[in-house]
């Protein structure tokens, strides 16, 4: 607890935009991983702020189902596309669908991506090229597809990554090397591509709950959840909305002056040493 005498409590996540809710207008949002959690989240703020949206993943019947309540909760088109990021030639046909319905791509999230817990002794070298193949070659290949298109419109790309990498984190050898793979292209992508007008940056989140991402990795033992939230400096666990305001902070022209940051969205837990 903090050590205070007096009572503070901590506001929970802002489900109202600080933003106008236009901001976006007649802009064009691919995202990879966005039939499902954290990245549905991200895409349902941009819709609501103005984007139309193509969501990209492995999984139709998903994608289908949360582009007809993504559409419906904002009013804005959303075409859902099958690909998967391991496949280069797939991805392009995902770009080609999207200009056709859409005539343009301004903003681009890299959020596909794939986990478990395993320790290095018992992780296959499949197990761990299939998280490599997802998650770094994923987004090399999403960045590849759609660069062209995003120079042209100015735009810009957030890549999701994690904050295993910051520390050695057990049983997450595996993904903690995708994800510095994903912070060391945005990072090469903002600086090469900063000249023609496009910024690429990273959102870390930190533990949010009720995500395939928690479930996976974390225990469902009662009270875990309360005991995680309380090692956070922000006293409670993150949720989906908090990536949402990031990013649309981060693609906004409030952050045009930003680009090759990696941004934990986490409470503070990245500081402390913790769970995730
Ligand atoms: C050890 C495992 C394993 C496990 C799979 N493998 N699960 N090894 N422990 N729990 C091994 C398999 O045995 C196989 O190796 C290899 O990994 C590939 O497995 P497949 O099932 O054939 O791959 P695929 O069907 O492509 O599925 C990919 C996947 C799967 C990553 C394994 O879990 C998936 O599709 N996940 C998508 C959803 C997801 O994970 N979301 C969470 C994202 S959260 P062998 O040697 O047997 O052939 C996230 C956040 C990170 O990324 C940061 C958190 C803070």
């Amino acid at each position: 607890m903090p050590p205070s005498s007096t009572p503070f409590t901590h506001p929970a996540v802002s489900s109202r935009s600080v933003f106008n809710m236009d901001i976006f207008n007649g802009k064009v949002l691919f995202c990879t991983g966005g039939g499902s959690g954290i990245c549905k989240a991200m895409t349902e703020a941009m819709m609501h702020h103005g984007v139309e949206a193509a969501i990209v993943g492995r999984n139709i019947e998903r994608l289908v189902q949360a582009s007809q309540e993504l559409s419906k909760l904002t009013g804005k088109a959303c075409l859902p596309v099958q690909a998967d990021v391991r496949k280069h030639e797939q991805l392009r046909d995902a770009v080609a669908k999207t200009l056709e319905k859409f005539g343009r791509i301004d903003f681009v999230i890299c959020g596909a991506a794939g986990n478990f817990l395993a320790p290095i002794e018992n992780l296959s070298e499949n197990a761990f090229r299939t998280v490599m193949e997802i998650d770094t070659i994923g987004t090399y290949q999403t960045i590849k597809a759609t660069l062209s298109h995003v120079r042209e419109s100015h735009g810009a790309y957030i890549h999701v990554s994690a904050m295993l990498h910051f520390r050695g984190t057990p049983y997450q050898a595996h993904v903690s090397a995708a994800k510095a793979g994903v912070d060391a292209l945005s990072n090469v992508l903002a600086v090469e591509e900063g000249p023609r007008g496009v910024r690429s940056n990273v959102i870390s989140p930190g533990p949010v709950a009720n995500t395939v991402g928690m479930d996976r990795l974390t225990s469902t033992a009662k009270g875990a959840s309360e005991a995680t939230a309380s090692i956070i400096p922000l006293q409670r666990m993150g949720h989906v909305m908090d990536i949402a305001n990031a990013t649309v902070f981060l693609f906004s022209d409030a952050a045009s002056w930003i680009t090759g940051q990696v941004l934990a969205v986490d409470g503070g837990e990245h500081h402390i040493g913790g769970p995730m």
